[in-house]
């Protein structure tokens, strides 16, 4: 028997449109702006003396809904606790991912500060609700802090960042929790306190990475990781433009630095930016204020039967 292959054009990885979409970006959990305050500081970001403008964050809101709704996505609507004023920045409830029997299963946060751990006991009966399981890293006073905001499916392994908010030992109950692979890198830079600031799969070969967010040892892993890094300097990066999230092959981004924008639309992406100003002075921008519901496993994640930690 005779195997023919095409041999790939030299550009294929560089071209528009070369690679496959991201599986997951179609579905998400947004907590609606009902009572969106900065009460307390656990950020760089956050000034008690510059509140948001109530009218104008349900706006930006509403403005993000909308478009990801207009680009086919499904959003799911959770209101918000009255005692739970940063509750809008959804990813940081939990992790979930639909294992390759169908069934759902989310890992839920345990928030490093205290102010936000009230969260996770809305998010869980909402999900909950919709048929997940859940499990929740906290568990049996074991208190290993995790904050979905740090982790992503990319390629065929989840992708944790860890050291100012998640932990290391939380990498472990990711991987036991729901069977994959975790990769863990250590974030250092204080300004980029959660992994969806300085990262962005954009589709399964593309990522934007900002290097600096991360050890030496970590950026360069990272690196190492994407076949074809967009990588982010420092200043780039505190513009928010990695907190974007990725529907097909559009970005809806809240900042685009020119250097970025060149080499988004170079490999064929359509941007959308919008204005999410008052969320800034939260210091979390559009991925932190979604929560994708669609990861699979099995055909984003692979099954890795009791689950297995990689650090650099
Ligand atoms: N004020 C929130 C905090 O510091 C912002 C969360 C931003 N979310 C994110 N996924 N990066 O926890």
């Amino acid at each position: 028997m005779t195997t023919m292959t095409t041999a790939p054009s030299p550009n294929a990885a560089s071209s528009p449109m070369a690679t496959a979409e991201l599986p997951w970006g179609r579905h998400y959990a947004m907590v609606r702006p009902d009572h969106f305050r900065v009460d307390y500081v656990i950020n760089p970001f956050m000034d008690v003396d510059t509140q948001p403008d109530r009218e104008r964050a349900r706006q930006q809101w509403d403005t993000l809904a909308q478009t990801l709704l207009g680009l086919g996505a499904r959003v799911d609507v959770l209101p918000q606790r009255a005692d739970a004023p940063d509750m809008v920045f959804a990813m940081n409830l939990g992790l979930g991912v639909v294992r390759h029997d169908g069934t759902p299963h989310a890992v839920m946060s345990h928030m490093r500060f205290p102010e936000r751990r009230m969260e996770t006991g809305s998010a869980q009966p909402f999900l909950a609700e919709r048929g997940w399981t859940t499990s929740y890293v906290g568990r049996d006073g074991v208190g290993a802090h995790f904050e979905a905001g740090d982790a992503f499916a990319f390629g065929a392994d989840l992708v944790v960042g860890y050291g100012p908010r998640t932990e290391e030992l939380a990498l472990k109950h990711l991987a036991g929790d729901l069977d994959v692979r975790v990769r863990g890198f250590r974030i250092v830079h204080p300004g980029m306190y959660h992994m969806d600031l300085a990262f962005n799969p954009l589709d399964e070969r593309r990522a934007m990475v900002c290097p600096s967010a991360f050890d030496a040892g970590s950026a360069a892993a990272l690196l190492d990781l994407v076949p074809d890094p967009l990588v982010l300097s420092e200043e780039e990066a505190l513009t928010f433009c990695a907190n974007s999230v990725v529907v097909g092959r559009t970005v809806v981004m809240p900042a685009c630095p020119p250097r970025v924008r060149e080499r988004l639309e170079a490999w064929g992406y359509d941007i959308v930016i919008l204005d999410l100003s008052e969320f800034h002075k939260g210091g979390g921008s559009i991925r932190c204020l979604t929560n994708p519901l669609d990861i699979t496993l099995g055909r984003d994640l692979a099954h890795v039967p009791g689950g297995e930690v990689l650090l650099p």
